[in-house]
Parts: structure tokens; sequence; C-alpha cells
């Protein structure tokens, strides 16, 4: 985890003024335009003053191992979309299971450092999960709050497993956020939703991780999901400052998909040439990724048009299958992960990504997060035959069911025949 080290090493060169914003940090970093963003926060790493970090900062750094994910091959996900080099960078092969571990890693070693005995976030699942372990870590308390009966089971049993004060409110993601605003506002307790500028820093470590795992040839296109546009903004970050470095000759284009019922980004782009977003009423099974008021959307935006990328956006049966076919590589991810393979047979039959190209995918998230939404698709119980429409063909070929039958060895090798004939 050099890269973070170095950045929170370069902090303490007093270069914030405002105090939390990191090096390079563009510190109209909360998007407040958004109205769901998590900006306004009294207590955030933006306002408590603490700008810079005293010199044993290395001493106060919480770290569970996380990063240095494996960078695997999708070979035939590659031959079915004629792609020579298809790559999937898993972050849920971090500690807690998803990419959040490598920002919640710096955002609370600063947390530590400035003494806070509270954190809190709003979360779908995955921040939650990774503040609650790493607070644990640190000593310190946590808050979550969470849209109650939305998140999957995976990672709501962390908060707990991990003893966070974990309130489900009778809200969406994007009503957490609100009553959180207000929360931070009243008490004092440290924010750790991903506007912290910490927790950003820390995720744009994974660019350095593709880079060096590729040596220093970084790829054509990277395709990450879309949901409160934090990870977006920090992959970008990352890859552009390498490229401004001098360490990559190039940056690869980031694309952005979202899922159909959660896509406020792709309608910022289509109806407002992205100078504008809309929160919409998110609704989707990818549950990461049900966010209407995305808090980074000014900052995906320009990654997006910096770096030459595209937005997507793929239905609920695109995502089922697309996840299912991540799990016949065996890897496996959760459902939100799995937008970015959809969205690149979008891409690829749009002749937006061509064959000679390298794409690397990121994984946002494990396959064990959520074991409900797996099973229902293989028992044939997770889509409607509406969303089915279409797909009919995909689906067939990437269901498997478990069978049940008597504890017989005969059953169980006419099955083998079966499957064998
Ligand atoms: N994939 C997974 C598995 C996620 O948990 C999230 C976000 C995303 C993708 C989207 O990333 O928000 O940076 O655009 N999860 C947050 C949470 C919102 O609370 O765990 P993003």
């Amino acid at each position: 985890m050099l890269p973070i080290l170095n950045s929170l090493g370069n902090s303490s060169k007093g270069t914030h003024s405002r105090g939390g914003d990191s090096p390079g940090h563009d510190s109209r970093g909360d998007d407040s335009g958004s109205r769901g963003s998590e900006s306004g926060q009294s207590h955030s790493a933006d306002s408590r003053g603490g700008d810079s970090f005293s010199n044993d900062s290395y001493s106060n750094i919480v770290s569970l191992g996380e990063g240095n994910t494996p960078l695997y091959d999708l070979p035939q996900s590659g031959r079915r979309l004629k792609l020579s080099r298809l790559l999937a960078k898993h972050q849920g092969m971090n500690p807690t299971g998803s990419f959040k571990d490598t920002g919640m890693t710096a955002a609370i070693s600063v947390a530590r450092e400035r003494d806070a005995a509270w954190v809190a976030c709003a979360s779908t699942g995955n921040t939650s999960a990774a503040m609650a372990a790493y607070a644990a870590r640190a000593g310190m308390r946590s808050l979550v709050l969470i849209p109650e009966g939305e998140i999957a089971w995976g990672k709501l049993s962390q908060a707990m497993d991990y003893g966070a004060l974990t309130i489900q409110l009778r809200t969406d993601f994007d009503g957490c956020v609100r009553v959180l605003r207000e929360v931070v506002e009243r008490a004092p307790v440290y924010l750790l939703n991903s506007v912290n500028p910490y927790r950003l820093e820390g995720q744009k470590t994974s660019a350095f991780e593709i880079a060096e795992q590729m040596e220093w040839q970084v790829p054509d296109h990277v395709i990450v999901p879309g949901g409160n546009l934090a990870n977006s903004s920090a992959l970008g970050k990352g890859f552009l400052e390498m490229k401004q470095l001098g360490l990559t000759a190039s940056a690869p284009r980031i694309s952005v998909i979202q899922a159909e019922g959660a896509d406020p980004l792709v309608r910022s782009f289509r109806e407002f040439g992205a100078e504008k977003l809309e929160p919409v009423r998110a609704e989707t099974r990818a549950s990461a990724i049900r966010i209407g008021a995305p808090a980074s959307w000014r900052k995906a935006v320009r990654v997006i048009q910096e770096t030459g990328g595209w937005v997507e956006e793929v239905s609920e049966a695109e995502i089922a299958v697309a996840k299912a076919e991540i799990g016949a590589e065996g890897i496996g991810c959760e459902p939100a992960s799995a937008v970015t393979l959809a969205g690149l047979k979008k891409l690829v039959a749009q002749g937006k990504i061509r064959g000679e190209e390298s794409v690397v995918l990121i994984l946002t998230g494990h396959t064990l997060k959520d074991p409900d939404y797996t099973i229902k698709y293989h028992r044939g119980e997770l889509l409607t035959e509406a969303e089915e429409t279409g797909l009919e063909a995909e689906i067939e070929g990437t269901r498997r069911n478990a069978v049940l039958m008597d504890a017989s060895a005969d059953e169980v090798l006419r099955e083998l025949e079966r499957l064998a004939g």
C-alpha cells in the first residue's frame, strides 16, 4: 500500500489550507450541485481543520492488508466478444470483499490521527461493511445508516459482526444520505462517505496496481460500475496522475455503466449534455448501485470526458446473465460489478471497443456478498418473464440450478451420463 502512504506523507507538507483536501484534489469535490450529495457536513474531513499530518502519521495507519488484488483474464467472455485481451481487476478480493477497503484504510487512518471517537456513513452495504471493519481495528465506534430491506445480507451481516451501530432507516440510500448530513451537523462524528477526499485517494491506488500489473502499459479501456460515482472519479484521478507524472504514456478511456433503473448519469449525458443531473428514483436488484442522486457526478463527468470514455446502461436481465458468465469463469462477483461485462457487450456491439484493444473490467464486490441474488437466478426465480424477453437463450445457457435427488450413487451416475450424452 505504498501509494497511500505516499499520499498521506505528501499531505504532511501542509498543502491544504482548506483542511482535508488531498494533494491535487479538486476542492469542489463534493459536487454540491447535486441535491443528494453528501456535502454540507460540518464535521467532515473538509471542515475539522486538521490540515496537516503529524510526524507519527505512519503509526496511525489502520490496515487489514488491502490492495494488490488479482487481475484475472476472462477467456470465455473474451472469446465470445472477439476481444484479444479482456481482464478483470477483482476488487472484491479485498479483506471485506469490496473495493471500499483501499479507500477505508486511508480515511480511517486520518480519522485515527484526528482522534475521532465516532465515524459514520450512509451506505448501500459495502461502505458500511468496510467502515465497520476498519473502525473496529482502530478502536473507534461506527454508525451505519442503511436503507431498510434494501441491502444484501452479506453486507448487513458484516456491519453487525464488526460491531457497528447499525441503523436501518425506512427510506432509500438517498434518504439515508439526507439523514446523515443532519446527524454530522449536530454531532461530532467523522463522515466517511465517498466524498471524504482520503477515500478517493485510497481508491485511486487500484489504477496504480493495474498499471503495475500490466507492466506500465495501461489498457485501452477501463469499465467501471456507476453508483455514487466516486470510484470512477478515483480511478480517473489515478490514471491521469500517472500520465502527468510520466509513469505511463497514456490513460485508458474510462467508461461508466449504470443499471437502467438507476441511471441518473446516463440521463444527464443524454438529456443535458452532462451539464446538469436530475436525481431519479432508483430501482435495481443490483442493490449496491441503487442510487438516484450520485454525489460525485461532476467528477465522473470530467473523467469520462477527459479520457474519452462513454456512459451506458444495462437491463436487469443483462446484469444477471453477465454475472453468471463471470461466475462461470471461476471468478464471480456481486450484481453491481457485473454491469461492467454487460456494458462492455453493448460498447463492443456499438463498435466503440474493437477486438485488438485491451479492456479491464473493475469487479467491485465479491460474489458472496449477495448469495440470495445468485441462488434466485439459478433457480429461475430472479427475473420476470418480461425481463427475460430477448435473452432466453443466454439465460438458459448460464442457469445452473442445484439438483435434488435421493441418496443413491446410481441416481448421481445417471445424472452424469445424462449430461455426458
Ligand atoms: N459496486 C459496488 C459493489 C458498490 O458497493 C458500489 C457502491 C459501486 C459499485 C458503485 O461505486 O458509488 O463509487 O460509483 N457502493 C456504495 C456503498 C455506495 O455504500 O457501499 P460508486
